[in-house]
């Protein structure tokens, strides 16, 4: 047995069944020479007679209750960390029967092995910190995209409010005065009627060929007749007009909604086009005519603002690809648990050697100030995050199809603390 120990690399101290003295191989006295003196040794036997110096420099090392558990379990590991010389030691313990046959500890010097481990732990700490700085920044730049899109959708859409608010206004000026005229008619009414009663017994019919007269002619000088047929259009129009601002404010709310934390919901992507491309119309309405060849589709589990800001992405780069008119054709349909949306436009189409680029962060092939380079790589990776693909057809001069293909539902409940896009 001694023979065995003295062979071996690891310092083992074997503990006699009997007596308990400690027996160390040449491993173990080397390694303890190399250590500082430690505490009275913590031996698995009490009564055992002391091991001798330096041995009890190892044993000291062993924490309290460490044999204890051996004993009951039949071995136990663990590290322990020492200042002079700045040293890992592990320990290990096993003990056979209840600790009456056999009895020994290894101890290993690891410091090299803890040192890698640490600095691992250091670098796998930094490249977290990195990440979850990473993540805030892209979804900052996520937001200042939608932002910046949004900017230059602003004036788009203040004309399109301007518009029905301003004929809003001057139809309410209009409906003033008829009201005004109305009211001035139904006074006239109610006080020829009061005269006609005060004057009914005395004489009848005095006085009432001139009285309807004189309330024909005022109708006529107020142009009442024209005045009820023009109010309901007045009303309809002017309701129409509201409705189409409630309609952009409500399109702008759901498309400035921000919800990474928010679970994805079924949504309707069809609605979402619709509202989207409600939108940017004012930026495309002047050179583009629209096809539309929706199918049937189900609910989609998604983040309904974000596919929002993909479609709408995707609809402004149509506009921009063509540059005096065009036809943009907006497909939809389903299948196999997937729904696909297809934007395709008769712009100027993708070189090859820019297609490749496309989704790239920054890659953009527009003056400043018109593109970021960012919207395709943000609609990628919102895809992405669903699940889903986008596809790019595109022939130079002919033009451009964009297909976005997404999951009906989520393959798996998000993940707590998912990276946000
Ligand atoms: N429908 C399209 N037709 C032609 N080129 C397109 C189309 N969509 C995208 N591209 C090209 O891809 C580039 C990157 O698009 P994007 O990431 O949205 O950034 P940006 O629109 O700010 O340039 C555009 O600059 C353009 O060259
Ligand atoms: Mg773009």
């Amino acid at each position: 047995m001694l023979t065995v120990l003295s062979l071996a690399d690891v310092a083992i101290v074997l503990f006699h069944p009997d007596s308990g003295a400690a027996q160390a191989n040449p491993a173990a006295n080397t390694l303890a020479q190399a250590l500082q003196p430690a505490p009275p040794a913590a031996t698995p036997d009490t009564e055992a007679d002391p091991a001798p110096d330096p041995i009890d420099r190892l044993l000291g090392h062993i924490p309290a209750g460490a044999w204890e558990i051996a004993r009951c379990e039949g071995r136990w590991t663990g590290e322990i960390r020492l200042d002079k010389p700045p040293t890992v030691l592990e320990i290990k313990l096993f003990s056979e029967n209840g600790g009456d046959r056999c009895r020994f500890a290894t101890f290993v010097d690891v410091t090299a092995r803890s040192a890698r481990e640490a600095e691992l732990q250091s670098r796998h700490d930094e490249l977290q910190t990195t990440y979850e700085r990473l993540a805030g920044t892209q979804e900052q730049l996520l937001q200042s995209e939608k932002m910046a899109s949004i900017g230059q959708l602003a004036a788009g859409v203040a004309h399109e409010i301007n518009n029905p608010v301003g004929y809003v206004h001057s139809n309410l000026g209009t409906l003033q005065e008829y009201v005004d005229s109305l009211l001035a008619l139904l006074d006239a009414y109610a006080s020829a009627l009061q005269g006609d009663a005060r004057q009914d017994d005395a004489r009848p019919d005095e006085g009432q060929a001139g009285k309807r007269e004189a309330l024909q002619a005022m109708r006529s000088r107020l142009d009442i007749d024209f005045i009820i047929g023009d109010v309901p259009q007045l009303l309809a129009e002017s309701r129409e007009g509201i409705e189409r601002v409630t309609k952009i404010v409500q399109d702008l709310k759901d498309f400035s909604r921000i919800g990474p934390d928010e679970p994805m919901r079924p949504s309707d992507i069809q609605k979402g086009l619709e509202s989207t491309l409600n939108i940017v119309w004012n930026d495309l309405k002047y050179k583009v005519r629209v096809e539309k060849y929706y199918g049937r589709l189900p609910l989609v589990e998604c983040h309904a603002s974000e596919i929002n800001q993909v479609l709408m992405n995707l609809l402004i780069n149509a506009g921009h690809a063509i540059h005096e008119r065009g036809t943009l054709v907006l497909a939809t349909g389903a299948d196999d648990g997937e729904v696909w949306i297809s934007i395709s436009d008769s712009g100027c189409g993708i070189p090859d050697e820019v297609l490749q680029r496309i989704f790239d962060p920054f890659y953009t092939t527009k003056p400043i100030g018109r593109g970021t380079g960012l919207g395709l790589a943000i609609c990628y990776s919102i895809i992405a995050k669903h699940h889903g693909r986008i596809e790019v057809s595109s022939r130079l001069g002919v033009g451009s199809t964009f297909r976005v293909v997404l999951p009906v539902s989520q393959p798996d409940p998000p993940r707590a603390g998912a990276p946000p896009v």
